[in-house]
């Protein structure tokens, strides 16, 4: 039998609830594909401070470089919102991020049919929408240096710096193209060349690159055109490539544009490692209620069984198990609407496993 070996890091809030929904359709892809993946768990986030002080403690790093792919619920919650900002849960995520040297983040934003009215924007503008943003992870404002809060003159002063080399330009931005190549051959390239000297830059490495991709269209937004259009024309665009922050904000809004955030999955992907894990956060609020919507982790799952394992027919089918049962009416209470059956985490899970067949 094929093994492989993947780091689980439930995480904080709803984490290891909806991670042990991705891990429950895993053990059903193992009956069904006769593979086993042995799961070694590690801490992160605010988990990890409480027990050892460290956000991402040196255990949990090497356990995710010791194996073929890292699966992520959620980091973060309200216990630790005072630390500062290199103390936090995010700072793990952050961490890791850059250690596993992830510089590429996907994120699939596309309309699930039977979901089509929980979007905000009128059904005929919505529809047909299937984009991917390929935000890049691990530079640009989040990483530059100098960053910090100083004092000049008796008064403080924050500093962040957008930075970014052209290699660290070139290898995502190469990346969002040969992504564009297996899709729809549409590629967005977004920035703000019209102010930003790191824009300016961008703008012209992905020209570069567009001359070994002649059949891939390009276009070139700004990025306030961009958050405009987002909602102005959703289904015209394919892969959205973009730096560490305007990714950040724009694939909050393509979720929402698509109907909801418990629906968005991501894989960040470098060329050594990759790191699965849903677009939204840990959900303190809902924390242990048992009404987490699990579905972007069990997607992150389909994206792991599909970029790391090569497993697309797996992959496939998890999805669909997903499609038929919104199509059966079964919702948790983030995506609930009148005429539907309102379900918590477990019972969505369960009616996903038991719409996969071999
Ligand atoms: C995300 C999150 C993170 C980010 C936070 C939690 C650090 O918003 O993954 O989009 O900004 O990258
Ligand atoms: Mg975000």
């Amino acid at each position: 039998m094929q093994k492989f070996k993947i780091t689980v890091l439930r995480g904080d809030g709803i984490g290891p609830e909806i991670v042990e929904s991705a891990l429950r359709v895993l053990g059903r892809v193992e009956d069904l594909f006769g593979v086993r993946f042995e799961r070694e768990e590690g801490l992160i986030g605010g988990a990890a401070i409480d027990e050892t002080g460290d956000p991402l403690p040196e255990d949990t790093l090497s356990k995710c470089k010791d194996s073929q792919a890292v699966l992520l619920g959620a980091v973060g919650g309200y216990k630790w919102d005072d630390l500062p900002t290199d103390k936090r849960p995010e700072k793990g995520l952050l961490r890791i991020r850059k250690e596993l040297d992830l510089y590429a983040n996907l994120r699939p934003a596309k309309v699930w049919e039977p979901l089509i009215h929980s979007s905000p924007l009128r059904e005929e503008v919505v529809k047909g929408t299937d984009m991917l943003v390929v935000r890049e992870l691990t530079s640009g404002i989040y990483y530059g240096e100098p960053r910090g809060i100083f004092e000049e003159d008796g008064k403080r002063v924050g500093i962040n710096t957008m930075r970014y080399t052209e290699d660290e330009i070139r290898r995502v931005v190469r990346k969002a193209f040969e992504i564009a190549g297996k899709r729809r051959k549409k590629l967005t390239s977004v920035d703000k060349s019209n102010v930003l000297e790191v824009s300016a830059l961008w703008k012209e490495v992905v020209e570069e690159v567009s001359k070994d991709f002649p059949d891939i269209e390009l276009e070139h937004l700004y990025v306030d055109n961009c958050a405009m259009q987002i909602v102005r024309r959703p289904n015209t665009f394919d892969v959205v490539v973009t730096g560490n922050i305007f990714g950040d904000i724009l694939s909050d809004e393509a979720g929402v544009v698509v109907g909801s955030l418990g629906m968005l999955p991501s894989a960040s992907v470098g060329e050594k490692y990759a790191l699965y894990e849903p677009v939204h956060g840990s959900a303190p609020d809902i924390a242990g209620k048992g009404v987490a919507n699990p579905i972007a982790t069990v997607l992150s799952l389909a994206m792991m069984l599909k970029y790391s394992f090569g497993m697309d027919e797996a992959a496939e089918l998890v999805e669909e198990a997903i499609d038929k049962t919104l199509a059966q009416g079964y919702r948790t209470p983030d995506i609930y609407s009148e005429g539907t059956k309102k379900v918590g985490t477990s019972e969505i899970t369960d009616k996903i496993i038991e719409n996969m067949e071999g």
